[in-house]
């Protein structure tokens, strides 16, 4: 079954992955703003980054490179106080028609009421794969580790490292994996009172606005996809992503989460889809 050079070569023309070793990076020269102008601050000369939202615009970035698998580490510092309307994104996604996207949403809540954290995955254009979760922390008082997992197996959502969620590859039983289309992350802080804060019951009170949001220690081990490179290399050291699964202790935490503070989840909702559960559902409950 061995390839030969000719097929081998044209691979590593067309995906030309640069396996890029992990950097304590500078958001200057990891991401760009993508809208919001003034709203989106670079700080301490790179290590911090703070997105805002009034009433005229939120604001986002992207990182400059695209990855084809990895793992992507933020922390994150969510909006303090009455936080109802508001919703702080940090995800990957393709570009295009039929655009593959793993979710990490924060759905702001009124004050003294708990954060919705929001997860979803797409796949060749088609989502539908929703886990809520609350936390068992304040996420406006510190910053927390929010973590993705992609590898060409499964993708892990993690929160301090806990494993929260797993999305295994059920392509053999039909069901769409993203694995083909390069990803780039995102980040945003954005009004969507319409629907995100009990169900679009509580608006954003714009007497508190501006809204801030803050990011740091954006870190990223992956294959990233070189733009004018024809070549592979290997310097990157730690590959632990590449074959990532959930262990015994993971098993453990992840049943915790899923039992004490999942608020929702697609694989139950009989109701939503009643020509039946989509096949990944068909796993045991938590993995
Ligand atoms: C807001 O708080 C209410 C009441 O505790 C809760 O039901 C809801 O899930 C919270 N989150 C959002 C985003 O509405």
């Amino acid at each position: 079954m061995g390839r030969s050079n000719y097929e081998l070569g044209a691979l590593a023309l067309i995906i030309s992955i640069l396996t890029v070793a992990a950097s304590a990076g500078s958001f200057h020269d990891d991401i760009d703003i993508t809208f919001g102008g003034e709203r989106a601050k670079i700080l301490n000369g790179g290590q911090d980054l703070s997105l805002s939202l009034d009433q005229y615009s939120g604001a986002g970035f992207q990182s400059k490179h695209e990855y084809l698998f990895g793992r992507f580490d933020m922390q994150l510092k969510l909006v303090p106080g009455n936080s109802a309307g508001t919703v702080t994104t940090f995800y990957l996604s393709s570009k295009g028609a039929g655009h593959d996207e793993i979710d990490f949403e924060f759905l702001g809540n009124s004050t003294g009421n708990p954060y919705t954290i929001h997860t979803n995955v797409y796949s060749q254009g088609k989502g539908d794969k929703e886990q809520q979760f609350h936390l068992w922390f304040d996420p406006t008082a510190a910053f927390h580790t929010y973590t993705i997992v992609w590898n060409n197996q499964r993708i892990i959502f993690l929160i301090d490292n806990i494993p929260v969620r797993v999305f295994h590859n059920n392509d053999a039983a039909g069901v769409p994996f993203p694995k083909s289309q390069p990803m780039r992350v995102y980040a945003s802080l954005w009004n969507a009172d319409d629907w995100a804060t009990q169900g679009g019951r509580v608006k954003t009170d714009w007497t508190k606005a501006p809204f801030t949001a803050s990011y740091r220690k954006f870190n990223v081990n992956g294959n990233r996809v070189g733009l004018n490179s024809f070549s592979t290399t290997s310097e990157n050291k730690n590959q632990a992503w590449a074959t990532q699964d959930i262990d015994a202790t993971g098993r453990n935490r992840i049943r915790w989460v899923q039992t004490k503070h999942m608020i929702y989840n697609y694989c139950n909702d009989r109701k939503r889809f009643p020509n039946g559960l989509s096949a990944e559902c068909k796993r045991s409950r938590f993995l």
